[in-house]
């Protein structure tokens, strides 16, 4: 008797140790995930160049534009934050002309499924904030600040220019520093193999959540999220190296 009583109790005691590992195993699983999604910090203002993107993808580009476009606008520490508020084109009619110009699917011409992709994994979380909260507002705020912005601009004013010859980076990196006050973030693609000549494929420039001009770097903990972010997109493309030469190419006339 009293032996099966104290073997009740030790069974019971290792279900209150059970439920107290699976409290915990919730707690700490569940918990920061949730809080993650709103936890953004910065927004993320993502450019490509055309003639980059379609050396990576030769397969899919027709005519790229001989202009740097919208990437993405991407609050940098969350994720594909509401999966059931689907992208939905009739939002965004009214903007299409500037969609398309600026903001253009560039390997899948006359399609949406660039910004498809950009409101699932990104314009959702971005909606946390008021002035973000609807397709319309978020896509027309990617390309308000892209105008503001003014990369192509920036770039040509400063002698950047694409060519057959090589760039420094450090010059390339100067240049917008010097013009926007903040720190960019450049990323090339790697050199081909038994090469170092590494190509220029996307510029970032980062805003707080006020719509100001901040720099991209970052001294808290989302160098994985960041990477994660743009990884999806094309695994080839990473942080430039300082001391590289730098290709920026020209877009040729008649890609395939
Ligand atoms: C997700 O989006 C839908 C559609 O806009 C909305 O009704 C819902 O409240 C959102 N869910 C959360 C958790 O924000
Ligand atoms: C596809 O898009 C390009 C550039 O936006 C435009 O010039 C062309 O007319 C479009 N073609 C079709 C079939 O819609
Ligand atoms: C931005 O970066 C520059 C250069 O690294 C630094 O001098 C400046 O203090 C930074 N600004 C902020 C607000 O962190």
């Amino acid at each position: 008797m009293l032996n099966r009583f104290s073997a009740m109790v030790r069974c019971l005691r290792h279900l209150t140790v059970l439920v107290a590992l699976v409290a915990i195993h919730y707690g700490f699983t569940y918990e920061p995930k949730l809080r993650h999604h709103q936890e953004w910090k910065k927004l993320v203002l993502t450019h490509h160049w055309p003639a980059t993107v379609c050396e990576m993808d030769q397969m899919h580009c027709k005519n790229p534009p001989k202009y740097w476009t919208l990437h993405g606008l991407w609050p940098d520490r969350a994720q594909t934050c509401n999966t059931s508020w689907p992208f939905d084109f009739t939002q965004i009619q009214d903007i299409l002309v500037e969609m398309n110009q600026y903001w253009p699917d560039l390997l899948h011409p006359n399609k949406s499924q660039l910004w498809r992709h950009e409101w699932q994994k990104h314009g959702t979380c971005a909606a946390s904030l008021e002035c973000l909260n609807t397709q319309l507002k978020y896509f027309s705020k990617g390309l308000e600040l892209y105008k503001q912005v003014d990369l192509n601009s920036v770039l040509e004013k400063s002698g950047i220019i694409p060519s057959t010859s090589y760039y420094q980076m450090k010059d390339i990196e100067n240049a917008l520093k010097g013009f926007y006050g903040v720190v960019p973030k450049i990323q090339c693609l790697s050199p081909r193999q038994g090469e170092t000549v590494q190509t220029l494929g996307q510029i970032e420039i980062c805003f707080t959540k006020e719509f100001q001009l901040r720099n991209c770097t970052e001294s808290v903990d989302n160098l994985n999220d960041a990477l994660t972010a743009w990884k999806s997109y094309n695994e080839d493309l990473h942080v430039c190296d300082t001391s590289a030469n730098t290709l920026y190419p020209p877009v040729k006339e008649h890609s395939k």
